[in-house]
Protein backbone atom coordinates (compact mmCIF):
# COMPACT_ATOMS: atom_id res chain seq x y z
CA UNK A 1 0.00 0.00 0.00
CA UNK A 2 2.86 2.28 0.35
CA UNK A 3 3.62 1.75 -2.97
CA UNK A 4 7.42 0.62 -2.19
CA UNK A 5 8.11 3.42 -0.09
CA UNK A 6 9.18 3.53 3.50
CA UNK A 7 6.56 5.47 4.64
CA UNK A 8 3.22 7.26 3.95
CA UNK A 9 4.50 10.70 4.28
CA UNK A 10 7.36 10.07 1.94
CA UNK A 11 5.36 8.28 -0.88
CA UNK A 12 2.82 11.15 -0.53
CA UNK A 13 5.13 14.10 -1.00
CA UNK A 14 6.32 11.98 -4.21
CA UNK A 15 2.89 11.72 -5.14
CA UNK A 16 2.62 15.74 -5.52
CA UNK A 17 3.49 16.59 -9.30
CA UNK A 18 0.41 14.35 -9.76
CA UNK A 19 -1.91 15.73 -6.84
CA UNK A 20 -1.19 19.53 -8.04
CA UNK A 21 -2.10 18.55 -11.84
CA UNK A 22 -5.33 17.11 -10.89
CA UNK A 23 -6.15 20.03 -8.83
CA UNK A 24 -5.72 22.01 -11.78
CA UNK A 25 -7.45 19.53 -14.41
CA UNK A 26 -10.86 20.40 -15.73
CA UNK A 27 -10.01 24.00 -14.19
CA UNK A 28 -7.94 26.07 -16.71
CA UNK A 29 -9.28 27.17 -20.22
CA UNK A 30 -7.48 26.17 -22.94
CA UNK A 31 -6.12 29.28 -24.10
CA UNK A 32 -4.54 30.12 -20.49
CA UNK A 33 -6.83 33.06 -20.43
CA UNK A 34 -9.19 31.53 -17.42
CA UNK A 35 -9.69 29.61 -14.69
CA UNK A 36 -12.69 27.71 -14.56
CA UNK A 37 -14.79 26.67 -12.02
CA UNK A 38 -18.00 24.88 -13.08
CA UNK A 39 -18.91 24.11 -9.57
CA UNK A 40 -19.41 27.98 -8.62
CA UNK A 41 -20.46 29.68 -11.75
CA UNK A 42 -20.09 32.79 -10.03
CA UNK A 43 -21.18 36.19 -12.02
CA UNK A 44 -19.53 39.29 -11.92
CA UNK A 45 -22.96 40.53 -9.83
CA UNK A 46 -22.03 37.71 -7.11
CA UNK A 47 -18.68 38.35 -6.61
CA UNK A 48 -19.17 41.92 -6.55
CA UNK A 49 -21.76 41.19 -3.24
CA UNK A 50 -19.03 40.10 -1.76
CA UNK A 51 -17.16 42.96 0.69
CA UNK A 52 -14.51 40.86 2.47
CA UNK A 53 -13.61 37.71 2.54
CA UNK A 54 -12.65 35.32 5.83
CA UNK A 55 -10.27 32.28 5.69
CA UNK A 56 -10.84 29.64 8.78
CA UNK A 57 -9.11 26.85 8.99
CA UNK A 58 -6.26 24.67 11.71
CA UNK A 59 -2.73 23.65 11.71
CA UNK A 60 -1.53 22.75 8.13
CA UNK A 61 -4.85 24.39 6.27
CA UNK A 62 -4.39 27.52 8.38
CA UNK A 63 -1.26 28.04 6.84
CA UNK A 64 -2.37 27.28 3.27
CA UNK A 65 -5.15 29.94 4.18
CA UNK A 66 -2.45 32.40 5.39
CA UNK A 67 -1.31 31.86 1.85
CA UNK A 68 -4.41 32.63 0.24
CA UNK A 69 -4.88 35.95 1.85
CA UNK A 70 -1.74 37.05 -0.10
CA UNK A 71 -3.58 35.63 -3.07
CA UNK A 72 -6.79 37.36 -2.46
CA UNK A 73 -5.33 40.53 -1.14
CA UNK A 74 -2.96 40.87 -4.08
CA UNK A 75 -4.42 39.62 -7.01
CA UNK A 76 -8.25 40.31 -6.40
CA UNK A 77 -7.82 43.20 -4.02
CA UNK A 78 -10.38 41.96 -1.68
CA UNK A 79 -9.96 42.61 2.13
CA UNK A 80 -9.07 39.16 3.82
CA UNK A 81 -8.97 37.79 7.43
CA UNK A 82 -7.55 34.30 8.19
CA UNK A 83 -8.43 32.66 11.33
CA UNK A 84 -7.34 29.65 12.93
CA UNK A 85 -10.96 28.19 13.53
CA UNK A 86 -10.70 27.63 17.36
CA UNK A 87 -9.83 31.24 17.57
CA UNK A 88 -12.62 32.64 15.42
CA UNK A 89 -15.65 30.83 16.80
CA UNK A 90 -15.28 32.38 20.01
CA UNK A 91 -14.30 35.86 19.34
CA UNK A 92 -17.68 37.16 17.63
CA UNK A 93 -16.86 37.66 13.87
CA UNK A 94 -17.96 40.90 12.34
CA UNK A 95 -19.49 39.08 9.73
CA UNK A 96 -22.49 39.32 7.42
CA UNK A 97 -24.30 38.01 4.37
CA UNK A 98 -21.72 40.58 2.39
CA UNK A 99 -18.92 38.06 3.83
CA UNK A 100 -17.34 35.23 1.91
CA UNK A 101 -16.49 32.62 4.41
CA UNK A 102 -13.82 30.40 2.71
CA UNK A 103 -13.12 27.02 5.23
CA UNK A 104 -10.03 24.73 4.50
CA UNK A 105 -9.88 21.61 5.56
CA UNK A 106 -8.10 18.22 4.21
CA UNK A 107 -10.57 16.04 6.22
CA UNK A 108 -13.35 17.64 6.04
CA UNK A 109 -14.22 16.26 9.43
CA UNK A 110 -11.83 18.77 11.75
CA UNK A 111 -14.36 20.41 14.60
CA UNK A 112 -13.33 23.59 15.57
CA UNK A 113 -13.82 24.01 11.43
CA UNK A 114 -16.85 22.81 11.03
CA UNK A 115 -18.44 24.74 14.17
CA UNK A 116 -16.90 27.94 12.65
CA UNK A 117 -18.44 26.96 9.32
CA UNK A 118 -21.71 26.67 11.13
CA UNK A 119 -20.87 30.05 12.85
CA UNK A 120 -20.59 31.96 9.78
CA UNK A 121 -23.81 30.59 8.13
CA UNK A 122 -25.74 31.73 11.59
CA UNK A 123 -24.10 35.17 10.68
CA UNK A 124 -25.56 34.92 7.44
CA UNK A 125 -21.81 34.57 5.68
CA UNK A 126 -21.72 32.91 2.50
CA UNK A 127 -19.93 29.80 2.60
CA UNK A 128 -17.33 28.27 0.69
CA UNK A 129 -15.41 24.94 1.68
CA UNK A 130 -11.81 23.56 0.28
CA UNK A 131 -11.43 20.17 0.89
CA UNK A 132 -9.86 16.81 -0.44
CA UNK A 133 -12.76 14.48 1.24
CA UNK A 134 -15.48 14.64 -1.06
CA UNK A 135 -18.87 14.26 0.96
CA UNK A 136 -17.19 15.04 4.23
CA UNK A 137 -19.30 17.00 6.91
CA UNK A 138 -17.30 20.29 5.90
CA UNK A 139 -18.28 19.73 2.48
CA UNK A 140 -22.07 18.98 3.77
CA UNK A 141 -22.42 21.81 5.74
CA UNK A 142 -21.37 24.67 3.27
CA UNK A 143 -22.87 26.45 0.36
CA UNK A 144 -20.34 25.63 -1.71
CA UNK A 145 -17.17 23.63 -2.50
CA UNK A 146 -14.25 23.39 -4.19
CA UNK A 147 -12.26 19.90 -3.69
CA UNK A 148 -8.27 19.81 -3.83
CA UNK A 149 -8.05 16.18 -5.84
CA UNK A 150 -4.84 15.40 -3.79
CA UNK A 151 -5.78 11.22 -3.17
CA UNK A 152 -6.07 9.85 0.16
CA UNK A 153 -3.94 11.54 2.61
CA UNK A 154 -2.55 9.10 5.07
CA UNK A 155 0.24 10.20 7.07
CA UNK A 156 -0.34 12.38 10.16
CA UNK A 157 1.44 15.08 8.33
CA UNK A 158 0.10 16.79 5.72
CA UNK A 159 2.16 17.66 2.63
CA UNK A 160 0.09 17.18 -0.87
CA UNK A 161 -3.11 18.42 0.68
CA UNK A 162 -1.16 21.78 1.25
CA UNK A 163 0.00 21.52 -1.75
CA UNK A 164 -3.14 21.43 -3.60
CA UNK A 165 -5.11 23.53 -1.05
CA UNK A 166 -2.46 26.53 -2.00
CA UNK A 167 -3.09 25.49 -5.98
CA UNK A 168 -6.69 25.75 -4.97
CA UNK A 169 -6.33 29.06 -2.99
CA UNK A 170 -4.69 30.78 -6.33
CA UNK A 171 -7.03 28.97 -8.76
CA UNK A 172 -9.87 31.05 -6.64
CA UNK A 173 -7.95 34.00 -6.25
CA UNK A 174 -7.80 34.71 -10.17
CA UNK A 175 -11.07 33.57 -10.46
CA UNK A 176 -12.36 36.02 -8.23
CA UNK A 177 -9.93 38.43 -9.58
CA UNK A 178 -11.28 38.16 -13.29
CA UNK A 179 -14.44 38.35 -12.30
CA UNK A 180 -13.52 41.56 -10.35
CA UNK A 181 -11.38 43.16 -13.39
CA UNK A 182 -8.48 43.69 -11.06
CA UNK A 183 -6.14 41.23 -13.07
CA UNK A 184 -5.09 42.40 -17.05
CA UNK A 185 -5.67 39.29 -19.28
CA UNK A 186 -2.10 39.10 -20.19
CA UNK A 187 -1.31 38.49 -15.90
CA UNK A 188 -3.66 35.93 -15.93
CA UNK A 189 -2.00 34.26 -18.99
CA UNK A 190 1.42 34.50 -17.41
CA UNK A 191 0.73 32.74 -14.13
CA UNK A 192 -1.57 30.23 -16.07
CA UNK A 193 1.21 29.15 -17.84
CA UNK A 194 3.24 28.97 -14.40
CA UNK A 195 1.21 26.85 -12.88
CA UNK A 196 0.91 24.66 -15.62
CA UNK A 197 4.55 23.85 -15.18
CA UNK A 198 4.31 23.42 -11.31
CA UNK A 199 4.05 19.41 -11.96
CA UNK A 200 7.25 19.21 -13.64
CA UNK A 201 8.70 21.69 -11.54
CA UNK A 202 7.36 20.03 -7.98
CA UNK A 203 9.05 16.36 -10.19
CA UNK A 204 12.27 18.13 -10.64
CA UNK A 205 12.46 19.17 -6.81
CA UNK A 206 12.23 15.64 -5.99
CA UNK A 207 14.85 14.36 -7.85
CA UNK A 208 17.80 15.20 -5.99
CA UNK A 209 17.05 14.84 -2.29
CA UNK A 210 20.74 13.91 -1.50
CA UNK A 211 21.74 17.49 -0.23
CA UNK A 212 18.34 17.63 1.82
CA UNK A 213 19.26 14.61 3.38
CA UNK A 214 22.40 15.71 4.46
CA UNK A 215 21.57 18.75 6.27
CA UNK A 216 18.91 16.73 8.05
CA UNK A 217 21.50 14.11 9.34
CA UNK A 218 23.80 17.36 10.12
CA UNK A 219 21.76 19.15 12.02
CA UNK A 220 18.76 16.38 12.64
CA UNK A 221 20.30 16.59 16.28
CA UNK A 222 20.05 20.25 17.03
CA UNK A 223 17.04 21.18 19.68
CA UNK A 224 16.37 24.11 18.28
CA UNK A 225 16.05 25.72 14.71
CA UNK A 226 14.53 28.77 13.05
CA UNK A 227 12.90 29.37 9.88
CA UNK A 228 12.78 33.13 8.41
CA UNK A 229 11.57 34.93 5.27
CA UNK A 230 8.86 38.00 4.30
CA UNK A 231 5.46 37.67 2.55
CA UNK A 232 4.85 34.62 0.80
CA UNK A 233 8.01 33.13 2.47
CA UNK A 234 6.79 33.81 5.72
CA UNK A 235 3.89 31.84 5.18
CA UNK A 236 5.76 29.06 3.78
CA UNK A 237 8.83 29.27 6.77
CA UNK A 238 5.26 28.41 9.24
CA UNK A 239 4.33 25.76 7.38
CA UNK A 240 8.04 24.12 7.59
CA UNK A 241 8.62 24.85 11.28
CA UNK A 242 4.88 22.64 12.21
CA UNK A 243 6.34 20.09 10.05
CA UNK A 244 9.60 20.10 11.73
CA UNK A 245 8.25 20.00 14.76
CA UNK A 246 5.02 17.58 14.76
CA UNK A 247 7.42 14.82 12.94
CA UNK A 248 10.80 14.94 14.43
CA UNK A 249 9.91 16.60 17.79
CA UNK A 250 12.78 19.53 16.96
CA UNK A 251 11.74 22.65 18.71
CA UNK A 252 10.94 24.95 15.51
CA UNK A 253 10.44 28.39 15.20
CA UNK A 254 9.27 30.71 12.17
CA UNK A 255 9.75 34.43 12.28
CA UNK A 256 8.88 37.22 9.94
CA UNK A 257 12.46 38.21 9.22
CA UNK A 258 11.72 41.72 9.73
CA UNK A 259 10.46 40.95 13.42
CA UNK A 260 13.70 38.88 14.61
CA UNK A 261 15.13 41.76 15.74
CA UNK A 262 12.38 42.55 18.49
CA UNK A 263 12.84 39.97 20.59
CA UNK A 264 14.03 36.58 18.38
CA UNK A 265 17.53 37.77 18.19
CA UNK A 266 18.05 36.98 21.37
CA UNK A 267 17.71 33.18 20.54
CA UNK A 268 20.37 33.20 17.57
CA UNK A 269 23.44 32.30 18.75
CA UNK A 270 26.52 29.77 17.58
CA UNK A 271 25.47 27.01 15.26
CA UNK A 272 21.90 26.81 15.82
CA UNK A 273 20.75 26.11 12.36
CA UNK A 274 18.18 28.75 10.62
CA UNK A 275 16.45 28.31 7.38
CA UNK A 276 15.99 31.71 5.33
CA UNK A 277 13.87 31.59 2.29
CA UNK A 278 15.00 34.11 0.42
CA UNK A 279 12.80 34.22 -3.37
CA UNK A 280 10.62 37.28 -3.01
CA UNK A 281 12.53 40.04 -5.25
CA UNK A 282 10.17 43.02 -3.76
CA UNK A 283 11.82 42.08 -0.25
CA UNK A 284 14.80 40.68 -1.08
CA UNK A 285 17.07 42.96 0.01
CA UNK A 286 15.43 43.61 3.11
CA UNK A 287 15.39 39.45 3.60
CA UNK A 288 19.10 39.70 2.73
CA UNK A 289 20.04 41.88 5.77
CA UNK A 290 17.90 40.05 8.00
CA UNK A 291 20.18 36.95 7.07
CA UNK A 292 23.60 38.86 7.18
CA UNK A 293 22.01 39.81 11.33
CA UNK A 294 21.89 35.98 11.92
CA UNK A 295 25.11 35.09 10.44
CA UNK A 296 26.58 37.76 12.48
CA UNK A 297 25.85 35.67 15.49
CA UNK A 298 27.12 32.74 14.04
CA UNK A 299 23.91 30.95 13.42
CA UNK A 300 24.45 28.28 10.44
CA UNK A 301 22.42 29.38 7.64
CA UNK A 302 20.58 27.17 4.87
CA UNK A 303 18.71 29.14 2.38
CA UNK A 304 15.87 29.33 -0.24
CA UNK A 305 16.65 30.52 -3.63
CA UNK A 306 14.97 30.95 -6.83
CA UNK A 307 16.84 29.42 -9.63
CA UNK A 308 19.22 32.23 -11.18
CA UNK A 309 19.88 33.54 -7.65
CA UNK A 310 23.62 33.95 -7.63
CA UNK A 311 23.79 36.72 -4.73
CA UNK A 312 22.36 34.39 -1.92
CA UNK A 313 25.05 31.98 -1.87
CA UNK A 314 27.40 34.81 -1.06
CA UNK A 315 25.96 34.96 2.45
CA UNK A 316 24.42 31.13 3.79
CA UNK A 317 26.33 28.28 4.32
CA UNK A 318 23.92 26.28 2.35
CA UNK A 319 21.86 27.35 -0.41
CA UNK A 320 18.76 25.27 -1.65
CA UNK A 321 17.45 25.95 -5.34
CA UNK A 322 14.10 25.94 -6.27
CA UNK A 323 12.65 26.07 -10.25
CA UNK A 324 12.17 29.76 -11.48
CA UNK A 325 8.40 30.31 -11.25
CA UNK A 326 6.17 33.32 -10.93
CA UNK A 327 6.38 35.35 -7.34
CA UNK A 328 2.83 34.19 -6.37
CA UNK A 329 3.67 30.31 -7.43
CA UNK A 330 7.14 29.84 -4.78
CA UNK A 331 5.08 28.79 -1.90
CA UNK A 332 4.19 25.54 -4.53
CA UNK A 333 8.08 24.64 -4.62
CA UNK A 334 9.33 25.81 -1.24
CA UNK A 335 7.36 24.03 1.09
CA UNK A 336 8.66 20.34 -1.06
CA UNK A 337 12.75 20.81 0.68
CA UNK A 338 11.05 22.03 3.92
CA UNK A 339 8.53 18.82 3.92
CA UNK A 340 11.78 16.56 2.67
CA UNK A 341 14.11 18.12 5.52
CA UNK A 342 11.02 17.53 8.13
CA UNK A 343 10.80 13.73 6.99
CA UNK A 344 14.74 13.13 6.66
CA UNK A 345 15.64 14.66 10.44
CA UNK A 346 12.88 12.69 11.73
CA UNK A 347 14.16 9.52 10.07
CA UNK A 348 17.40 10.62 11.51
CA UNK A 349 15.99 10.73 14.95
CA UNK A 350 14.50 7.37 14.54
CA UNK A 351 10.79 9.04 14.95
CA UNK A 352 7.18 6.78 13.87
CA UNK A 353 7.16 9.45 10.88
CA UNK A 354 4.02 8.35 9.70
CA UNK A 355 2.33 8.36 13.38
CA UNK A 356 3.94 11.43 15.54
CA UNK A 357 3.49 11.18 18.85
CA UNK A 358 0.39 12.39 20.58
CA UNK A 359 -0.91 13.15 17.25
CA UNK A 360 -4.34 12.21 15.21
CA UNK A 361 -5.16 12.77 11.59
CA UNK A 362 -8.37 13.67 11.98
CA UNK A 363 -9.15 16.16 15.03
CA UNK A 364 -12.99 15.62 16.23
CA UNK A 365 -12.26 16.43 19.64
CA UNK A 366 -12.77 20.50 20.05
C1 LIG B 1 -0.18 19.16 10.12
C2 LIG B 1 -1.56 18.70 10.04
C3 LIG B 1 -2.60 19.39 10.85
C4 LIG B 1 -3.88 19.57 10.02
C5 LIG B 1 -5.00 20.16 10.88
C6 LIG B 1 -6.25 20.43 10.07
O1 LIG B 1 0.65 18.41 9.29
O2 LIG B 1 -1.84 17.77 9.34
O3 LIG B 1 -2.14 20.61 11.32
O4 LIG B 1 -3.59 20.40 8.94
O5 LIG B 1 -5.31 19.26 11.92
O6 LIG B 1 -6.77 19.28 9.49
P1 LIG B 1 -7.82 19.34 8.33
O7 LIG B 1 -7.17 19.97 7.16
O8 LIG B 1 -8.20 17.92 8.06
O9 LIG B 1 -8.98 20.16 8.82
Amino acid sequence: EKGGYEHFMIKEIYEQPKAIRETMTGRLAKDDSAVLFEELKWTPEDVAAIRKIVIVACGTAYHAGIVGKYFFEQLARMPVEVDIASEFRYRSPLIDDSTLAIVISQSGETSDTLAALKEAKRLGARTLAVTNVVSSSIAREADQVIYTWAGPEIAVASTKAYTTQLISMCLLAVYIASLRGTMPAERVKELIRGLKELPSQAHELLEDVEPIKTFAQKYGFNEDVFFIGRSLDYAVALEGALKLKEISYIHAEAYAAGELKHGTLALIIEGVPVIALATQRDVYEKTLSNIKEVKARDAVVIGLAMKGDEQLQKYVDHTIYIPATDKYLTPILTVIPLQLLAYYAAVTRGCDVDKPRNLAKSVTVE
